[in-house]
């Protein structure tokens, strides 16, 4: 077990990494996914480790691919005890984080090997397999990897594992892949990662691994109300498998909150099912989950109701969007200037009225510059927008990609006023919905704070009918539930949510269609119709 010497080791070690972290400054962080474990959640990693591992004291041959400190190797010291460490081994990018990880832990047989974890995994010379990994891997996002690196990574992770990566992954996923290859088989793998994976499109991959590859035993989820690094928004998973080949009736342990020792919520999920399942944060599958879906993925959906789209990017709403008194008082012609909704931070109603000109009927009225003139025309036509459109050279916002390229630079998507929008993000657990739904009657538009949703099929052709449903319709999409909206949107650390059009397009509408069964044939989905 550990020593009164690596206590005191461990005690250095966190001076040592608050020293490093104060010194850097958050971007560099973020570049290099500099988020150290705390040791206390690294303890109870190793512990369940250990659990997994059983009675027998085979010896263990230790690595953790991003050693960092060395959070991890302190924390299978102090579990697993020093003498059945046979090896141990730590790769560090960072010269600071490989310095202290040596000084710290060389005595204690810690072998520290300086360089990127993909390029010595790839080398024919790189340490001996390894039988435990314990890994907190660089959360750096795939915006942040240049195409080279990316590249080379899914490459090599092809190579290495026959799994395809897509692009929109983040480092991490590389680093888990390449390192279960370099694993010993039969090893054990304990991987603290950011759990948006479980639920996107891009984490298709990782999901067929740990369902086909591996054999995941357990998948914990941390509350995300409850950041386990104060300062990274992330809200993560630890997964722990054993590298073979998972039995047709293997299930995995899928918890969530609390601790790995003392979960609120746990469920054992089928692999078969596990396969199926498009979501995997909706496990366990308890009302304790801040995730869990009522819809069965069956019956009409919100998307054949209402066509749903992502309200407009405007390239710099700084510029673009002005108070409609401003406007005004620069001589900008009302044609060129389309109302539009403040961010969802300032709107305080969910009933939007409109004034005589189809502004809204707000305290701050704004609109947004929107014009097709060609430029010689508007300088000769309107000198007043022409004088105010130059002054975007001094403010440096031609070369951004979305003015750089529309043509002219200062004309907008063109989207008509929607009957009812939905906020983008936005927090609440339990009953709350982290989502507002918003009616409104005005001529607005929407940036891409907020979602715009426009009646379609049964539903328009009902509302044609009954105008005054309207109102009916927003209470209806006012009661559903915040859990079925937080378990289509996705959540950030810190218990942000966001939801993506598709995502909202999900939620049912099982009770519109009970109450107006008028709107039903159209309303479900295209297969049934055919089939
Ligand atoms: C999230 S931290 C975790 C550190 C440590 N394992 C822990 O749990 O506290 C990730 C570490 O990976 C290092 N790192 C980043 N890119 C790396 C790479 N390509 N190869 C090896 N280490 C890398 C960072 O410098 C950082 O120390």
């Amino acid at each position: 077990m550990m020593t009164y010497e690596d206590n005191l080791t461990e005690s250095r070690r966190q001076a040592i990494q608050a020293d490093i972290d104060t010194r850097k400054s958050t971007a560099e962080r973020n570049r290099l996914g500099q988020f150290a474990t705390p040791n206390v959640l690294a303890v109870d990693i190793a512990r369940y480790v250990a659990s997994v591992l059983g009675q027998t004291n085979a010896s263990i041959r230790f690595a953790d691919p991003s050693i960092g400190s060395g959070s991890f190797f302190s924390a299978a010291l102090a579990v697993f005890g020093s003498k059945r460490i046979k090896s141990a081994v730590g790769i560090e990018l960072d010269s600071a984080f490989a310095d202290a990880a040596c000084n710290l832990w060389a005595d204690a047989g810690l072998e520290v090997v300086r360089g990127d974890f993909t390029k010595v995994v790839a080398n024919s010379s790189r340490p001996p397999s390894p039988n435990v990994i314990l890994a907190n891997p660089p959360y750096v996002r795939h915006h942040h990897m240049n195409r080279e690196d990316k590249e080379r990574l899914q490459d090599l992770t092809f190579k290495m594992t026959g799994v395809e990566v897509n692009g929109l992954a983040g480092l991490y996923v590389y680093f888990l892949m390449l390192a279960t290859a370099w694993l010993e088989d039969d090893g054990i793998a304990a991987w603290l990662i950011p759990s948006e994976f479980m639920d996107v499109n891009y984490g298709t991959a990782l999901k067929g691994f740990l369902t086909d590859r591996v054999t995941l035993i357990r998948a914990h989820r941390f509350d995300p109300d409850d950041v386990q690094f104060g300062d990274a928004l992330v809200s993560s998973v630890v997964l722990v498998f054993r590298k073979s080949r998972p039995a047709a009736s293997h299930a995995v342990e899928f918890t969530y909150g609390g601790t790995l020792a003392e979960p609120h919520a746990r469920d054992l999920v089928p692999r078969e099912r596990l396969r199926e399942s498009r979501k995997w944060t909706v496990y366990p599958s308890h009302a304790k989950n801040d995730r869990h879906t009522l819809g069965d993925g069956h019956g009409p959906r919100l998307g054949d109701c209402f066509h749903v789209q992502r309200g407009i990017a405007t390239g710099c709403n700084k510029f673009f969007v002005l108070d409609r008194a401003a406007a005004k008082s620069h001589g900008l012609p009302a044609e060129y200037l389309r109302p539009i909704l403040p961010s969802p931070r300032h709107l305080k109603t969910t009933i939007i009225g409109a004034d005589a000109d189809g502004y809204p009927l707000i305290d701050r009225q704004l609109c947004m510059i929107d014009c097709d003139l060609p430029e010689p025309m508007l300088k000769a036509m309107y000198p007043a927008l022409w004088k105010y459109l130059q002054t975007a050279q001094s403010l440096g916002i031609m070369d951004g990609y979305l003015i750089g390229k529309r043509s002219p630079w200062y004309k907008q998507e063109q989207r008509e006023p929607p009957l009812f929008l939905c906020t983008y993000m936005g927090r609440g657990s339990n009953d709350k919905q982290p989502f507002r739904f918003i009616l409104n009657r005005s001529n607005a538009i929407a940036t891409n704070l907020y979602l715009m949703l426009y009646p379609k099929n049964g539903l328009a052709a009902m509302l044609r009918r009954h105008p005054d449903r309207t109102e009916s319709v927003h209470a209806l999409l006012g009661q559903v539930t915040g859990h079925e909206l937080r378990g289509e949107g996705r959540v950030y650390g810190g218990g942000l949510n966001k939801i993506e059009p598709s995502e909202l397009a999900r939620i049912s509408t099982a009770t519109f269609v009970e109450l107006w069964p008028e709107i039903r044939s159209d309303a479900q989905p295209q297969g049934k119709l055919f089939g």
